[in-house]
């Protein structure tokens, strides 16, 4: 099971604007043996998140400027091969920090989760069960809960984040609207996540096909893209109406300003909220909970966008920088067992 060489995704150099696959190399290093304490792990699944290009950079909190030669962040779900410490045993399942890597001598520091198959699939704890999952409940839960007949947009609609937001409200009692980029996100969104309907911003209509979707206007608006979209969107908020403020895809690679008119909001008397994950950990159970209860049910639908093999990583990473993933992006590098 384990294997003879770890491999390894580095860092050949530091890019800016759009990352490339040139940016990054396949490297190999010996199994490493975990010191006192520590646990080895395989990974089984790496989970690719925007996030993962503004850490490399070391744009995001907790997370140093790589150099080259450095393995590439990332979360994985992932099983114990060896324990130095007590309180994990082999074949323990885990979310941690481990890299883009086949195999990781981690600290307990690193775990991030403890997974409990019996909750979801194991793939699910990097998504609707894991960290996009909880991304969308601190929005739902916490910022902005919405009161029955609301209408709720959410962008993004098709990826992680933006398809769990929208059950949730719906769940809530919302009319949910999402807006993706294609016909075919905009199918998945209605037709597999259920919302009551979905505008493609890569039409000329768009905004017309959003107002005429939000005839009642906007109560709520969970934003995971900024830029014009968020300015457009402006026009339609109701007086008093929760903004939400998840993510800027356009920061990915620069951290510019991306040009939004704020004035609007104002006079839409908006109450906009920054929204950052972690501030949600300590509700963490309770999510899964209703998560778990949701999935069983079959009333939380997320798709996941995989590839094959460690070495498929960078290109696929690239797939989730240009927007292109349909659903949570991960790299499957070991068996499940
Ligand atoms: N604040 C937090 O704590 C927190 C935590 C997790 C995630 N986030 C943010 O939440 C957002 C959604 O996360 P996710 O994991 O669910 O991602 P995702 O939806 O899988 O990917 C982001 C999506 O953004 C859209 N997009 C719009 N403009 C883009 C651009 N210039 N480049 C690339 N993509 C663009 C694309 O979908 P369409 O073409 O369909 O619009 C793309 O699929 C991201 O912005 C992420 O950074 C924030």
């Amino acid at each position: 099971m384990l294997p003879n060489v770890n491999q390894r995704i580095v860092l050949k150099r530091q890019s800016d604007g759009m990352p490339s696959v040139d940016d990054f190399g396949l490297a190999e290093a010996p199994v490493p043996t975990p010191g006192d304490g520590e646990i080895l792990v395989r990974a089984v699944h790496l989970s690719l998140d925007p996030y993962i290009r503004k850490a490399i950079r070391g744009d995001h909190p907790g997370h140093r400027k790589l150099d080259p030669g450095d393995v590439i962040y990332g979360r994985s779900v992932c099983r114990v091969v060896q324990s130095r410490n007590a309180s994990f045993k082999v074949g323990d399942a885990l979310v941690a920090e481990t890299g883009w890597q086949l195999v990781a001598a981690i600290p307990t520091s690193k775990v991030v989760q403890r997974i409990d198959q019996s909750q979801g699939p194991l793939s699910a704890f990097v998504g609707a069960l894991g960290m996009p999952g909880l991304t969308a409940w601190g929005s739902v839960a916490h910022l902005a809960p919405p009161r029955l007949g609301d209408t709720f947009v959410v962008s993004a609609a098709a990826g992680p984040v933006g398809g769990i937001v929208g059950q949730l409200a719906r769940r809530a009692g919302a009319r949910v609207v999402g807006i993706a980029g294609g016909a075919e996100k905009c199918r998945i969104v209605t037709s597999e996540y259920g919302f009551d309907a979905c505008i493609d911003y890569k039409t000329d209509t768009w905004v017309d096909d959003l107002t005429a979707a939000c005839s009642r206007g906007i109560d709520i608006y969970h934003d995971n893209v900024g830029g014009p979209i968020l300015t457009k969107l402006a026009r339609l908020l109701n007086l008093y109406a929760t903004v939400v403020l998840c993510g800027r895809p356009g920061d990915y690679h620069s951290a510019t300003f991306d040009g939004v008119a704020l004035g609007p909001f104002i006079g839409k008397r908006a109450r906009m909220k920054g929204l950052v994950v972690y501030d949600y950990e300590p509700d963490m159970p309770r999510y899964m909970t209703v998560a778990s209860d949701m999935i069983r049910a079959g009333q939380l639908r997320i798709r996941e966008d995989r590839a094959d093999g460690l070495a498929a990583t960078p290109a696929h990473f690239m797939k989730v920088m240009r927007g292109e993933n349909v659903g949570k992006a991960l790299v499957t590098v070991g068996p499940e067992r």
